[in-house]
């Protein structure tokens, strides 16, 4: 499949089958998250990887009790690291970090569909609670919670906008 095709046929899953991933697509995932571009190739990000069932219960209702991410075997809380300041200053902290995370996110959403996985980028959340549930030092922001697993229900393609709406051509 192109990626083209694996990026359409993405979607946010919310809901799971229990099946486990194995250690060999877990491995995927974390290449694909390793080899996002990042400012300065700083990689000033940091993901964990949660399998502990009270832990993604404890994720799941600090996230507006979107319960589907306790369902998934695998959760991953995507942050960044606030020490990309000392290289970039304001434009670091507030820009390039959250670039750095969602690179490497995009990237493990669409190694998780070519693996046939499903998974949703959840941005509600607590970030106090997070940062407490997770005892996390005080460099790191939380800036996604991404539950993955085996889709149990795969949803129809939500509408996008049309391409004149979204690309200025300027010549
Ligand atoms: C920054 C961001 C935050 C999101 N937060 C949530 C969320 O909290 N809960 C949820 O169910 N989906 C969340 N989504 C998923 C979107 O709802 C979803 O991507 C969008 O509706 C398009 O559907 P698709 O991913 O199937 O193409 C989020 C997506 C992004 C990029």
């Amino acid at each position: 499949m192109s990626v083209l095709e694996i990026i359409k046929k993405r979607r946010s899953i919310r809901k799971f089958k229990p099946d486990p991933i194995s250690e060999e697509v877990i491995d995927k995932l974390i290449e694909a998250i390793i080899w996002a571009p990042s400012a300065g190739n700083k990689q000033m990000r940091k993901f964990f990887f949660v399998f502990n069932k009270k832990i993604k219960k404890e994720i799941a209702l600090t996230s507006l009790y979107q319960m589907f991410i306790e369902e998934a075997p695998l959760v991953i809380v995507a942050c960044g690291d606030k020490g990309i300041e000392r290289y970039y200053g304001k434009r670091g902290l507030e820009n390039y970090l959250f670039c750095d995370v969602a690179a490497s996110i995009q990237n493990l959403l669409l190694v998780a569909q070519e693996e046939g996985l499903g998974s949703c980028w959840v941005g509600a959340f607590d970030e106090e609670e997070i940062k407490k549930i997770l005892n996390l030092s005080e460099n790191l922001i939380p800036v996604a919670i991404i539950p993955v697993g085996y889709p149990q229900k795969i949803p129809s393609p939500p509408p996008r906008k049309d391409k004149n709406s979204l690309i200025e051509v300027i010549k």
